[in-house]
């Protein structure tokens, strides 16, 4: 299989998932289930269900097994994305080319959107039909949570609002508010598999951990130089907020120096997986040439 027929079923499985969740059951509180809608059905990359699903096909895991930790991985991310752009955060107005969810919805509903999708991630890892059997639902549950909350990216969002002034601790808090949940996707994709080879989940973290790290310093790399056209947020954000970044800190050509290594470093680690990598292999190389 090539990695844009993968993407593009991967995709349209998670559409569906979505759909069902956030449009075609309907709830009371109508406008907090649109908010919720509009918010995750709105284009984003996907790049952590997709860490989870080749991953999962790398060890052999079946579509269905893996479908709840891929879509419960994007709501925890979108309901860090809607959180984040809040005026008490990084007060942002636009997310994913579109007006962020509190300037369409209010303050008030964009805490609530993100609240219930934090909640319905795990009520799809703990009910969605597979047949997973409940250790690997629960280890799932128990990865997740400890990656989104106080040992992950809730952490992280909490430390980067008081500004890491060296290296090593502004290294630190990307890890945990990006690398965290990135990491998990990966350990979600081999639980879905159920391999528990030691050696093969630390060569997975590794890989990941690399990865989350590289992602974020991408990541404020395209708010000084990415186009708000590609990347769909405003351009020069972190400037206007005064945040301390991997750029600001070390330089443009050093954080692009990082990034080179911390890719090598991430397909090294993932070589072990052999020809059945080779898709997961073509997806970090297509994340280390990302322009949004
Ligand atoms: C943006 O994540 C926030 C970070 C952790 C850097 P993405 O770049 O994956 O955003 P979407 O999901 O594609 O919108
Ligand atoms: C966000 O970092 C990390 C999250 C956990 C949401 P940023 O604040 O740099 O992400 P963007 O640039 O708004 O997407
Ligand atoms: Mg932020
Ligand atoms: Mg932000
Ligand atoms: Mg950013």
């Amino acid at each position: 299989m090539k990695l844009a027929d993968f993407v593009t079923e991967a995709q349209s499985r998670l559409d569906h998932i979505f759909r069902h969740y956030l449009i075609e059951q309907t709830h009371s509180a109508a406008k907090l289930q649109e908010s919720m809608a509009y918010a995750v059905l709105n284009g984003g990359k996907r790049i952590r269900p997709l860490l989870v699903y080749l991953t999962g096909y790398a060890l052999d895991a079946i579509w269905e097994n893996m479908d709840p930790a891929a879509s419960a991985v994007e709501l925890i991310h979108v309901y860090s994305l809607i959180h984040d752009d809040l005026p008490a955060m990084d007060n942002s107005d636009l997310r994913r080319g579109k007006p962020t969810c509190h300037k369409i919805y209010g303050d008030a509903i964009a805490i609530l959107a993100g609240d219930t999708l934090q909640s319905l991630a795990f009520e799809i890892l703990a009910t969605h039909s597979t047949t997973l059997n409940p250790k690997q639902r629960l280890n799932m549950i128990q990865k997740l949570s400890l990656a989104s909350g106080i040992h992950g990216m809730a952490a992280g969002q909490a430390l980067d609002l008081s500004g890491m002034t060296t290296l090593e601790s502004l290294t630190q808090m990307y890890q945990l508010k990006t690398g965290a949940l990135l990491t998990a996707s990966v350990l979600l994709g081999a639980i879905a598999a159920n391999n528990e080879n030691p050696q093969l989940l630390t060569a997975l973290e590794t890989f990941a951990k690399n990865i989350g790290l590289a992602f974020q310093i991408q990541d404020d790399l395209l708010d000084i130089e990415g186009t708000v056209q590609l990347t769909g947020k405003p351009q020069g954000i972190d400037l206007v907020n005064e945040k301390i970044t991997y750029p600001s800190l070390i330089g443009i050509d050093k954080s692009r120096q990082a990034i080179q290594t911390l890719f090598k470093e991430a397909l090294g680690a993932i070589e072990c997986l052999g020809p059945k990598g080779q898709l997961l292999h073509d997806f970090a190389n297509y994340l280390l040439q990302r322009q949004k």
